[in-house]
């Protein structure tokens, strides 16, 4: 039985599309300021959809959701809300998923986010000392031309942001696919994270090592599978972002009681825990803790380790980690 409250642990949230803290109440609120018609009559008809059968059912309405975003405004007002409920939570810093492609594509010019994401991160800094940056993520199942186009519109403020990523379908779509892109990426000085092994094989995590070079893998959960690639993960002090709640909600996981989180934490693995898509996976951060502490019966210990890994395995400077170790 476990006694401490997760919640006041400092803590880094390192796997967050921003897009996926949009709650079916904002969908409503932007739909209607911004004139767009929506597909569903109410708030309670579209949190009823909130069941899915693996990532492209989730997929589908997180982006169908997205297109009540127009306005920089909109996505300050989208990154403020989450990120006031993430300092509630415990979280000191957080390292944000955004998903250009989805907007561009919409004639939702690239800077508009960019603006309105940052803006929402200088405000939380000033008024709960959380402190943050952006990650931006290509779109896997999209072509790679497409990545690398997006990725050469935003070289000229690619001090603005703090890495790339790889997201969306992951079956079909290998890391291998964006080997070029994550080099000019490293080039321009950018971190960068890929999800492997949610969905796909170990096999896209070995080459999100090897060929992306990835400085932390995102979910991860498969890696398992591989004595071999647990051996480097933990061998490397690869971080892997897990999200529990995402994995159960997703298929991944059967229940939160099968979670591989002790046997990762017992290999000696950099886990930390994290909330994905918490709009539409029913928890924020400190949600996730406690349902992993309580199904798994994590004792104090062992999550203290999994906070202090988060603190870690951030981008942020060594002075700025010492302070929240
Ligand atoms: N985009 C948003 N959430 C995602 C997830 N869990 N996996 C892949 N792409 C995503
Ligand atoms: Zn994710």
């Amino acid at each position: 039985m476990t006694h401490i409250s997760t919640r006041s642990l400092p803590k880094a949230e390192l796997h967050l599309h921003i897009e996926g803290t949009l709650e079916p109440e904002m969908v409503f609120a932007l739909a209607e300021k911004n004139g767009i018609a929506l597909p569903w009559s109410s708030v309670e008809e579209l949190r009823g959809l909130y069941s899915f059968t693996d990532l492209q059912s989730f997929l589908d309405l997180y982006y169908a959701g997205m297109a009540v975003l127009q306005t920089e405004d909109d996505f300050a007002e989208l990154a403020g809300a989450y990120l006031r409920r993430a300092a509630e939570q415990g979280v000191r810093h957080a390292e944000l998923f955004f998903d250009p492609q989805a907007h561009t594509t919409r004639g939702i010019a690239i800077d508009t986010v960019i603006d309105g994401l940052l803006r929402a991160l200088a405000t939380a800094r000033s008024e709960n000392g959380i402190t943050g940056g952006l990650i931006l993520c290509f779109l896997r199942d999209q072509p790679v031309a497409d990545a690398m186009a997006t990725l050469e519109s935003v070289a000229a403020r690619s001090a603005d942001l703090l890495g790339v990523g790889l997201d969306s379908a992951e079956v079909g779509y290998p890391p291998s696919l964006f080997e070029a892109v994550f080099s000019r990426a490293r080039e321009l000085g950018l971190h960068v994270v890929a999800h492997a092994g949610e969905e796909g094989p170990p096999e896209y995590v070995w080459e999100a090592l090897d060929l992306l070079k990835v400085e932390r893998i995102d979910h991860g959960v498969r890696s398992l599978e591989d004595p071999l690639l647990v051996e480097r993960l933990r061998r490397d002090r690869i971080p892997l972002t897990v999200c529990p709640l995402s994995n159960v909600r997703l298929g991944g996981v059967a229940s939160l009681d099968d979670h591989a989180l002790p046997a990762m934490l017992e290999a000696g693995l950099v886990v930390t825990v994290n909330s994905d898509d918490p709009a539409y996976f029913g928890g924020y951060i400190d949600d996730n803790y406690s349902a992993v502490a309580r199904a798994l019966d994590l004792d104090a210990e062992q999550l203290r380790a999994v906070a202090a890994f988060s603190v870690e395995a951030s981008f942020l400077g060594a002075d700025a980690k010492a302070t929240l170790l």
